[in-house]
């Protein structure tokens, strides 16, 4: 038998730093979407205690560092299933890329363990075993557009998904470690974006009022050491995109258009410049 799981990326469409925590997190409030750009992962059981992984990307660990192999283990400590497991990760997100695509696989893999075992366990259990191992991995157990606060770990889906539009998405050829942007930030300096009023104008379905309050106070600092993100985005504001902010910790910049035309001639324009360029829908509509 194999289960078949797709783990969509993330996006942020606003993402705020309150404080710094007396165990080093920092406390979160941010806004999260779901987007049509997805990981594939096909589960087995295999009779020897053992978990194995596959991928078609070059750049990522199949070990004990690989978040879908310590979901797993989480999974068989709290739950000890007989056997091992082999995935195959057939890989499209971008890595280290803002998008939390390590993050959706991981959740991709707690919803697989349990079906694969039939185990029954809730959303909830599974999110205490995963905030451990990503802090992004709640709300990717969740997937639809959400109030998201805490370290990462308090999910409150909005009363409606994001309003209808486009997403055009340029990651450029820079790797961002978010440890080491959380660890670089000044929390008394940063940027505070208006998280609450971006909630009220998706709840509002204001298309309008959502595109004006998009915020993400990691930007500047990301944007500081990699200058090529404020470069992409003024790209697309000027090709003409309705907003443009960078995804988590970056380097991603996503630029939202409600004509798909737009969405395409600012894609077009961009491919020139950075190689890994797309189009998606947001997820939930
Ligand atoms: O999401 P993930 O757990 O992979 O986060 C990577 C790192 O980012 C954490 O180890 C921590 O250093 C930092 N972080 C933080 N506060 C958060 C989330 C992440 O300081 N709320």
């Amino acid at each position: 038998m194999e289960i078949i799981e797709k783990a969509p990326a993330k996006i942020n469409l606003g993402l705020d730093v309150l404080y710094k925590r007396p165990d080093g997190y920092h406390e979160l409030e941010m806004v999260m979407a779901s987007i049509d750009l997805a990981d594939r992962l096909t589960f087995r059981k295999q009779p020897e205690d053992t978990i194995t992984i596959t991928t078609n990307s070059g750049f990522l660990p199949t070990d004990r560092k690989n978040n879908i192999f310590q979901a797993i283990e989480a999974m068989k400590e709290a739950y000890s299933f007989e056997g091992g497991v082999h995935v195959e990760l057939q890989k499209r997100i971008p890595v280290a890329a803002g998008l939390g695509g390590g993050s959706s696989d991981a959740a991709a893999t707690f919803r697989g363990i349990n079906r694969l075992f039939d185990l029954g366990v809730s959303t909830e259990e599974m999110t205490q075993l995963a905030i451990p191992i990503g802090t992004d991995i709640p709300f990717c157990l969740k997937g639809e557009t959400a109030l998201v606060t805490g370290l990462g770990e308090i999910v409150t889906p909005l009363s409606r998904p994001m309003p209808q539009c486009w997403v055009v998405l340029v990651k450029p050829k820079v790797s961002v470690s978010t440890p080491r942007v959380f660890s670089k930030i000044d929390v008394n300096t940063l940027p505070h974006p208006d998280i609450n009023g971006l909630k009220e104008a998706i709840e509002g379905n204001d298309y309008q009022g959502m595109t004006q309050l998009l915020g993400n106070s990691l930007e500047a600092y990301t944007t500081a050491k990699f200058p090529i993100v404020q470069l992409i985005k003024d790209k697309m504001l000027a090709f003409g995109a309705d907003a443009a902010v960078m995804s988590g910790s970056g380097p991603t910049v996503l630029a939202l258009c409600d004509k798909h035309s737009r969405a395409i001639h600012i894609a077009n324009s961009l491919k020139g410049f950075c190689q890994e360029v797309y189009v998606v829908r947001t997820l939930n509509q």
